[in-house]
């Protein structure tokens, strides 16, 4: 069998170390959701699980039968280097979101993440290392590239760099590409479970495709349960939006916007990023960076965008001390009163998720500033406002 090293197959029924016992009260499902996650992998093993529907579409409502295990982030490492070492999915804190992983080397594992977030295909991931050395094994750097990553790894910015020969990473995980989207995070529970691992995680965004991004175990326990093995509980996330992605090209490209303001890395790099024409606003082109769909981190909820007055039963997303006309019987939420963007950033997708379950008319959303982490804050809003059919 392709896949299966059956002497291995006692991972995600770890050896939980003591700590994380003691607790499991805090976290009842543990001890029932190691035990399920091993009849998981028997009906992995037996082939129950399909990835080819999932991976065609968007994601099916319906759970794929797992238990989801949530555990604290003291003692979660080795426990979670043995699912993904197993082929399990592990949601995992990092500084900017959220990220589910797998083994980048599996393809059968990559396989199960893009079924689990009901992923379409042709979008690839992010392989997450835990150092400049695990970083060179994948991916080739020059003199530019190795700036970058010296300036600002750990923490949140991707690089998409040419592949390195040998580079183990399943081809389904790239999408095929040549090149290949690397990062090393700066959470420390993030960092633990890479060293434990040992070898790239791919991790997206741990919600379903199309959804909002996760900052807390909560949002990926409402989008993923039932979808996945093992969810590691850090809290609320610092930074709360995904990591600027920079292609590392001849010319270098600002492929994504994130939680690294693009400003400062022109200021290493000497030079402008060049941003990548934009798709204005067309849910089918085809974007550089292949996973920026125009429609992608979307509320159910229609967005409404630099409102200067609030309409009958409209929600505000507010930003600065000063709330636009028709705001007092409103519901608001202020994603940062002392008009502060890092604050608005680890904000903004926990109060678009909690807006949204409210069930307003629309949610109108006060002009917020271009600088800065500005950019990647209006850039998630333009997406989430894209009418969708
Ligand atoms: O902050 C983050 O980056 C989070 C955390 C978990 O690390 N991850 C994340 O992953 O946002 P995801 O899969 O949601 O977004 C990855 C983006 C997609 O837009 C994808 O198309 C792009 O990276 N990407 C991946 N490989 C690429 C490549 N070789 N060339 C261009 N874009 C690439
Ligand atoms: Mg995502």
């Amino acid at each position: 069998m392709g896949y299966g090293r059956s002497s291995r197959i006692r991972t995600c029924d770890p050896l939980l170390p003591k700590q994380v016992r003691y607790r499991a009260a805090l976290y009842s499902d543990v001890g029932a959701g190691i035990a399920s996650a091993l009849a998981n992998r028997k009906k992995l093993y037996k082939g129950e699980y399909s990835s080819r529907h999932a991976i065609r579409g968007a994601a099916p409502a319906m759970k794929l039968g797992l238990k989801t295990a949530m555990i604290p982030v003291d003692g979660a490492a080795q426990p979670a280097a043995r699912c993904l070492e197993d082929g399990g999915l592990v949601a995992f804190p990092t500084e900017t979101v959220y990220g589910l992983g797998a083994d980048a080397t599996n393809s059968r594992a990559v396989a199960r993440l893009y079924e689990a977030k009901g992923r379409p295909s042709f979008n690839p991931l992010i392989a997450h290392v835990s150092d400049l050395q695990a970083a060179r094994q994948i991916a080739r750097f020059d003199d530019r590239s190795l700036r970058l990553a010296e300036a600002f790894w750990p923490g949140p910015l991707t690089l998409v760099l040419p592949k390195a020969t040998g580079c183990p990473v399943s081809d389904l995980a790239t999408a095929g590409l040549e090149t290949i989207a690397v990062r090393i995070p700066a959470h420390p529970a993030a960092r633990d479970i890479l060293r434990a691992f040992g070898k790239p995680v791919v991790a997206p965004s741990a919600n379903l495709s199309g959804h909002v991004s996760p900052t807390t175990a909560a949002h990926v326990l409402g989008d993923l349960d039932g979808r996945i093995d093992l969810i590691v509980d850090g809290g609320p996330v610092s930074v709360g939006v995904e990591s600027t992605i920079v292609g590392c090209f001849e010319t270098p490209l600002l492929l994504r916007p994130g939680g690294l303001p693009r400003e400062e890395i022109e200021q290493v790099l000497g030079e402008k990023l060049a941003r990548i024409p934009d798709d204005g606003g067309k849910a089918d082109a085809q974007p550089l960076a292949p996973g920026m769909l125009a429609s992608h981190y979307a509320p159910r909820t229609t967005v409404r965008l630099n409102a200067a007055t609030l309409e009958r039963g409209e929600a505000l997303l507010a930003f600065g001390p000063h709330l636009i006309p028709g705001s007092d019987q409103a519901i608001v939420m202020n994603l940062s009163e002392a008009g502060v963007l890092v604050e608005a950033a680890a904000n903004l997708f926990g109060y678009l998720r909690d807006l949204d379950a409210k069930g307003p008319r629309a949610i109108a959303v006060m002009p917020i500033p271009h600088d800065g982490l500005g950019e990647a804050i209006n850039d998630r809003l333009q997406r989430a406002a894209i009418p969708r059919s």
